[in-house]
C-alpha cells in the first residue's frame, strides 16, 4: 500500500449568518485524515450548517478554513470537491438522479466533464469503473438499474461510492442511520471503517442515535445554540448521559415518565385487513380511547403499509376497519381525515410537509376550517395564533411563524409535520416514526404531546422501529414480521429483548 500521508482541515472562527438566525457563532473544528468524528447537537444547533461550510453550500461564512495549515477559500461546491471535501446529505434521492442507473450517478464527474467536448464516452469503462468503485467498498449492486430501483441503503452506497472515487480527503455524513434498519447501518460502519483506516478518509458523522457513536468515532464534537460547547476524544467512561446534558445545557433524565391516561371503549378495530399487494396480510387490531397502541417491527416489517393501507393511502384487498363502531374505508387519505383519522407519516420531506411555504401554512394546512371566518376566509391571525402556540409545545427553533419550512433544521421540519396533525382534530392519531431525525429533548415534547392526546381521550398508533420507544410510550403493542402481526404484548409486562425476539421472526 502506497505510504499514507496525514493530512489535516481546521476550521477557525467561523461565522455564519442567515436572515434572523445567527446559525453559527466563532466556531473551531479540527479534523485530520484517518480518523471518525462525531458531531452531535439538538435539532437547529449548527450541525448541519457547519458541515455545509465544508461542502461549499454556506459560502458566505466569515473565519478561516486551513488544510494542512494554509488557508483555503470554500466559495463554491466545485471548490469544495477540488480540495477534497465530498459531503453525502440525508436527503440521498435530492443528489442522486433517479432515472439514471447507478453508474451513470457514480460517475457523474466523469461524465459532466466529457459534456460539451464533443468527446466519446466509453460505457464500457464507465460501468466497470463504478463496478470497482462500488467493490472497493465491498458493495454489490448492479450497477445498470436505475437508481429510483434502488433501496434507501443501497443509494446510500451509491454515493459514498461516488465520493471514494473521488479520492476524497474528508468526507462527511450527515445523519446517514436515520433511515436504515440495524444490518444496513452495520453494513455502513463497515464502509466507513474501511475507508478511514485504508483510505486514510477523515470522515465527520452526525447522528441523533447517540449509541451508535461509540461504535465508530473516536473523537466527538457538542454544539448548542451555534457554538461549540465541548470538543473531546470517546472514552470508555464518557456516558450518553453526559453527552446529552452538553447539547441541551441542563440535566437530562433520559427515561420518560409515562402518565396513566384512563382507557376507555374500542375506537378502532381493524378485522382482517389486507393490503391489494399483500404488503400486510390479515391485521386483526384493536385500539381503544387514552390507549397508545405500538406498532413495534424493524425497518420493511410493514409498519407504514398498515399505516397507509388505515389511512387509504394504499388500497385493501380484503377486511374491515371500523371507527367508532361504524364502517368505514378510506379511499384516499381525504376521505380518512374526514372520517377522523390523522396519520403523521414517515418520510416528511416527501408526503408530510411543502417545504417552499412558511412555517405557520404548514402547521394550519391540515385543520384549515379551523381558521376560516363566517365568509368561508382563512384568517391569517388565527393561523399564526394557532402555529405560535405549537412553535412553543414542540419547541420548534425557527426565527418566526413566517419562516420557509426549507430553511428548518432537519429535525425541526420534522416537528413541525408532528404539530400539523396536532393541530387537527381526529379521533385516531396514527404517528409512524415520528422522531427520525428528532434530538433526545425533542422526542419527550413529541411524547408529551401525544400523550395529551390520549388524555383528551383520542386513540394513538406508534409504529416504530425503536423499541426503547415503544417500550416507553405504548401501553400494549403489536409486533410486525413480514407483514403480519406476529405478536400482541402489553408493555408493563414485555422488554426490548421480546420485541427484538418477534420481529426477527421467534417463534
Ligand atoms: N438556508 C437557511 N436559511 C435560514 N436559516 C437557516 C438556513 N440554514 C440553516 N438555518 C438555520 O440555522 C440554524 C441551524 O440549522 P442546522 O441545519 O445547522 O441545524 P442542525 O444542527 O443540523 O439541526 P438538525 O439536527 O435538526 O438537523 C437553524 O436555526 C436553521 O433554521
Ligand atoms: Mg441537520
Amino acid at each position: 500500500m502506497e505510504q499514507q500521508t496525514k493530512s489535516t482541515l481546521s476550521m477557525r472562527d467561523i461565522s455564519i449568518e442567515f436572515p434572523g438566525v445567527k446559525a453559527l457563532s466563532n466556531v473551531d473544528f479540527d479534523m485530520e485524515s484517518g480518523k471518525i468524528y462525531a458531531l452531535v447537537g439538538a435539532n437547529g444547533a449548527g450541525k448541519s450548517s457547519l458541515m455545509k461550510v465544508l461542502s461549499g453550500v454556506n459560502n458566505h461564512y466569515t473565519g478561516q478554513v486551513l488544510i494542512n495549515g494554509k488557508e483555503v477559500e470554500i466559495r463554491s461546491p466545485k471548490a469544495a470537491k477540488e480540495l477534497g471535501i465530498e459531503i453525502v446529505y440525508q436527503e440521498v434521492d435530492v443528489a442522486l438522479t433517479p432515472t439514471l442507473s447507478a453508474a451513470e450517478n457514480i460517475m457523474t464527474n466523469v461524465l459532466v466533464n466529457k459534456m460539451g467536448k464533443k468527446q466519446f464516452v466509453n460505457w464500457n469503462f464507465i460501468r466497470s469503473a463504478a463496478k470497482e468503485a462500488l467493490g472497493r467498498l465491498g458493495v454489490d449492486i448492479d450497477v445498470k438499474r436505475p437508481v429510483s430501483d434502488l433501496s434507501l441503503a443501497e443509494k446510500q452506497m451509491v454515493l459514498l461510492a461516488s465520493a471514494a472515487r473521488e479520492r476524497c480527503k474528508f468526507l462527511v455524513l450527515d445523519e446517514p442511520t436515520a433511515p436504515l434498519s440495524n444490518t444496513e447501518t452495520e453494513n455502513l460502519f463497515k464502509v466507513v471503517r474501511y475507508l478511514a483506516k485504508e483510505e486514510n478518509v477523515g470522515i465527520v458523522f452526525i447522528s441523533h442515535r447517540l449509541a451508535e457513536l461509540f461504535e465508530i468515532c473516536e473523537h466527538i464534537t457538542i454544539m448548542r445554540d451555534a457554538q461549540v460547547v465541548k470538543d473531546m476524544n470517546i472514552t470508555p467512561d464518557l456516558t450518553i448521559k453526559q453527552i446529552v446534558e452538553y447539547m441541551l445545557g441542563r440535566t437530562f433524565d433520559e427515561v420518560y415518565e409515562k402518565k396513566n391516561v384512563p382507557i376507555g371503549d374500542v375506537v378502532l378495530e381493524l378485522d382482517g385487513l389486507t393490503e391489494e399487494n399483500e404488503r400486510i396480510k390479515k391485521i386483526n387490531l384493536k385500539v381503544k380511547r387514552g390507549e397508545i397502541v405500538g406498532i413495534a417491527g424493524l425497518v420493511g416489517a410493514g409498519k407504514t403499509e398498515l399505516c397507509k393501507t388505515i389511512f387509504g393511502a394504499y388500497r385493501s384487498s380484503a377486511g374491515t376497519v371500523k371507527l367508532n363502531g361504524k364502517d368505514i374505508m378510506a379511499r384516499s387519505p381525504f376521505q380518512a381525515v374526514q372520517y377522523g383519522l390523522a396519520l403523521v407519516p414517515e418520510e416528511r420531506r416527501k408526503e408530510g410537509v411543502i417545504v417552499v411555504d412558511p412555517v405557520y401554512a404548514n402547521i394550519t394546512i391540515a385543520a384549515l376550517y379551523k381558521f376560516l371566518n363566517k365568509i368561508q376566509f382563512v384568517v391569517k391571525r388565527r393561523q399564526l395564533e394557532a402555529a405560535g402556540k405549537m412553535i412553543q409545545d414542540l419547541g420548534i427553533r425557527t426565527p418566526s411563524e413566517s419562516q420557509i419550512l426549507a430553511n428548518l433544521s432537519g429535525g425541526n421540519q420534522q416537528k413541525v409535520v408532528v404539530g400539523k396533525w396536532l393541530v387537527s382534530n381526529a379521533e385516531v392519531y396514527i404517528f409512524d416514526e415520528p422522531t427520525k431525525g428528532v434530538d433526545v429533548g425533542a422526542k419527550h415534547d413529541i411524547f408529551k404531546l401525544i400523550e395529551d392526546l390520549a388524555a383528551q381521550g383520542k386513540g394513538i398508533i406508534y409504529a416504530s422501529c425503536e423499541f426503547s420507544e415503544i417500550m416507553a410510550i405504548a401501553d400494549r403493542a403489536y409486533i410486525m414480521y413480514d407483514g403480519s402481526i406476529v405478536k400482541e404484548v402489553n408493555v408493563s409486562e414485555s422488554n426490548e429483548k421480546e420485541l427484538l425476539y418477534y420481529s426477527t421472526g421467534g417463534n
